[in-house]
C-alpha cells in the first residue's frame, strides 16, 4: 500500500454543511423542480415529494454520510469495504459523475453568457424572439442530432473559464478550496434568491402563477409516473446516488454529527426548491398576464424555461436587467457549487486508489474531463447530446446505482445495524428502526418499480422523439458504458487499498465516543 498523507478534514461542521447544501442546491432546484411540480399534479405533488424525501432522500443521505465517514474513502474504497465485489458500484458512481460533470459545465456556461445577455437584453436583436435567439443565434443548433461539425465559440470560452476555475478550487483542497467556495456561494445565493422572490411576488399576475403551481390535481396521485417523478427529483436534487455524499463525508471528523446534518441539508435543499418554484411561477404569472394568456401557455420544461421564457419576462418587466442578472447569476452560483462536488468524486477516487497527491489527481482527472466536455458541448449538437445523456444517466445511472447500493448494504453485506450504531454514536438525533425499514424495504421496492416503469415507457416510445441510432450511442451506450466501465475499473489492481475499520477490535461498532462529544 502506498504511503499517503493523513486525510484532509473539513475543519468545521459549517464547512461541511455549506458544501453539502452547495452540492444539493443546483440546477435541479431552479429549473427542474418548478416544471416537474407543475407537470405532476401541482400542489398535490407535495405528497409524493415529501414521501420521497422522507422515505428515500434523507435515509440515503444518512447512509452515504455514514459510509463516507466510517470508511474514510471515496465511493470505490467505501463500497469495497462494504463487500469486495461492491467496489464496482463505487466506480460506477465515479463514471456517472464524470459524465454528468461534462454536461453540467455546459449549462453553467450558457448561464454565464445569459448574465451578460441580460444586461442589454441581447435576445431582442432577433426579430423572431428569445426562442430563435437561444437555439439559432446562441447554441447554433445543428439540424441533425449528432452532427458535431459546428464550433460554437460563444460556449467554448465560458466553458474554458469554468473548467479553469474548477481546477484551481479543487487543487486548493477540501478546506481551502471547496469549503471556502461554498461559504461564499451559499450566502450569495440566499441573498439573490430572496431578492428574486420578493421582486417576483410583487409583479402583476404573480398570484395567478402561484395558483397554477400550487392548485392540487389530486387525481395525479393515482398515476405511477407522478411518484416516479418525485423520487427522481429527490435523487437528483439531493445529490444522492452519485457518491457525492460518500466522498464529502469521508473528510468528516470522526465525531461529527451525521443525522442532524442530513436533516439540515435535506430541508435546506427543499426550502431552496420551493423558493425557486415560487419565484419562477410568480414571474411566469406576470408573463401570462402581459401576454393575456393562461399560465399553462408560458410554461416550458428543461432549458426552455430558463433560456426562452425568462428572457421574455426580463424584457417585459421594469428593471428587467437586474432581475435577469440575479436569476442567471443564481444558476451560475448554485450550479458551480454542485459541479465542484460532482468532479470531486472523480478526483478523490483517483487520489485514493492511485495514491496520487491531491494536485496530481486534480490534473489527471480535470484535464481529460474538461477536454471531452468542451469538445462535445461547444458544438451545434451540444443540446441534443446533453438532453439524451442527462435522461439516461439519471434514470439508469444515478437511480440504479442508488438501488444497487441499498440492496448491497442492507441485504448482501447486512451492514445497516453496524452503520446505525456508528451514526447514533455521534449524532444528536438517534436513528430508529424506520431508517433500516426505509432503506431495506421501501427504497428498493420503490426504486425497483421505478426502473420497470421507466424501462417500459422507454421501449414503448423513443425518448424525446430522437432517432433510435442517436439514442443508442448518446443514451444507452453512455448509461450502459458507465456500468461496464465501473465493473472493469473495480477489477483492476490499484496502488492503494483502503483499510477496513470493520475488522478492528474492539472498535468494530464504530468510533468509541459518547454522544456528548458529537456535533463537530
Ligand atoms: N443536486 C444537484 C442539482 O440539483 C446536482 O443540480
Amino acid at each position: 500500500m502506498a504511503n499517503q498523507p493523513p486525510r484532509e478534514l473539513w475543519g468545521t461542521r459549517l464547512g461541511f454543511l455549506m458544501a453539502a447544501i452547495g452540492s444539493a442546491v443546483g440546477l435541479g432546484n431552479i429549473w427542474r423542480f418548478p416544471a416537474v411540480t407543475y407537470e405532476n399534479g401541482g400542489g398535490a405533488f407535495i405528497v409524493p415529494y415529501l414521501a420521497a424525501l422522507l422515505t428515500a432522500g434523507i435515509p440515503l443521505l444518512i447512509l452515504e454520510y455514514t459510509l463516507g465517514r466510517r470508511y474514510r474513502s471515496s465511493p470505490p474504497g467505501a463500497t469495497r469495504l462494504v463487500a469486495r465485489p461492491a467496489e464496482a458500484i463505487g466506480w460506477w458512481q465515479v463514471v456517472i459523475c464524470f459524465v454528468i460533470a461534462a454536461y453540467y459545465a455546459a449549462i453553467l456556461a450558457w448561464s454565464v453568457r445569459y448574465v451578460g445577455f441580460s444586461l442589454n437584453q441581447a435576445w431582442e436583436d432577433n426579430p423572431d424572439g428569445s426562442e430563435a435567439f437561444f437555439y439559432n443565434d446562441f447554441l447554433k443548433i445543428a439540424e441533425t442530432p449528432g452532427d458535431l461539425s459546428t464550433f460554437v465559440s460563444g460556449i467554448f470560452w465560458p466553458m474554458l473559464v469554468i473548467w479553469l476555475v474548477t481546477i484551481v478550487i479543487l487543487a486548493l483542497g477540501v478546506r481551502r478550496g471547496i469549503a471556502t467556495a461554498n461559504k461564499i456561494g451559499i450566502p450569495l445565493l440566499v441573498i439573490f434568491f430572496l431578492i428574486l422572490v420578493v421582486r417576483a411576488l410583487t409583479l402583476d399576475g404573480a398570484l395567478d402563477g402561484l395558483d397554477a403551481l400550487f392548485s392540487p390535481d389530486w387525481g395525479a396521485l393515482g398515476e405511477g409516473s407522478v411518484w416516479v417523478a418525485a423520487y427522481g427529483q429527490i435523487f437528483f436534487s439531493l445529490s444522492v446516488g452519485f457518491g457525492i455524499m460518500i466522498t464529502y463525508a469521508s473528510y468528516l471528523h470522526r465525531r461529527s454529527d451525521l443525522s442532524g446534518s442530513a436533516l439540515v441539508a435535506g430541508f435546506a435543499n427543499s426550502s431552496f426548491e420551493i423558493l425557486a418554484g415560487i419565484a419562477v411561477f410568480a414571474a411566469l404569472g406576470f408573463l401570462a398576464a402581459e401576454a393575456g394568456t393562461g399560465v399553462g401557455d408560458v410554461v416550458a420544461g428543461g432549458p426552455g424555461l430558463s433560456f426562452v421564457m425568462f428572457p421574455q419576462i426580463i424584457s417585459e418587466m421594469p428593471m428587467g436587467a437586474l432581475f435577469g442578472v440575479l436569476f442567471f447569476a443564481s444558476l451560475v452560483v448554485a450550479g458551480f457549487t454542485s459541479l465542484l462536488s460532482i468532479v470531486q468524486v472523480v478526483v478523490s477516487a483517483v487520489e485514493d486508489r492511485m495514491g496520487l497527491s491531491r494536485q496530481a489527481a486534480v490534473f489527471a482527472v480535470t484535464v481529460p474531463l474538461a477536454v471531452i466536455s468542451i469538445a462535445l458541448f461547444s458544438t451545434g449538437s451540444g443540446l441534443y447530446v446533453l438532453d439524451v445523456a442527462d435522461h439516461f444517466i439519471n434514470q439508469y445511472g444515478i437511480v440504479l446505482a442508488g438501488l444497487a447500493l441499498v440492496i448491497t448494504v442492507s441485504w448482501v453485506a447486512r451492514k445497516l445495524p453496524l452503520l446505525q450504531r456508528d451514526a447514533d454514536a455521534t449524532s444528536a438525533i438517534a436513528l430508529g428502526v424506520w431508517w433500516r425499514i426505509c432503506l431495506s424495504v421501501v427504497t428498493p421496492l420503490v426504486l425497483g418499480w421505478m426502473m420497470v416503469d421507466s424501462l417500459s415507457a422507454e421501449l414503448d416510445e423513443n425518448y424525446g422523439g430522437y432517432d433510435t441510432s442517436f439514442l443508442l450511442y448518446s443514451g444507452w451506450a453512455v448509461a450502459g458504458g458507465a456500468l461496464l466501465l465501473g465493473v472493469l475499473l473495480s477489477l483492476l489492481k490499484w496502488r492503494s487499498t483502503p483499510h477496513s475499520p470493520d475488522t478492528e477490535r474492539p472498535d468494530a461498532a464504530g468510533p468509541r465516543i459518547t454522544k456528548n462529544e458529537g456535533g463537530r
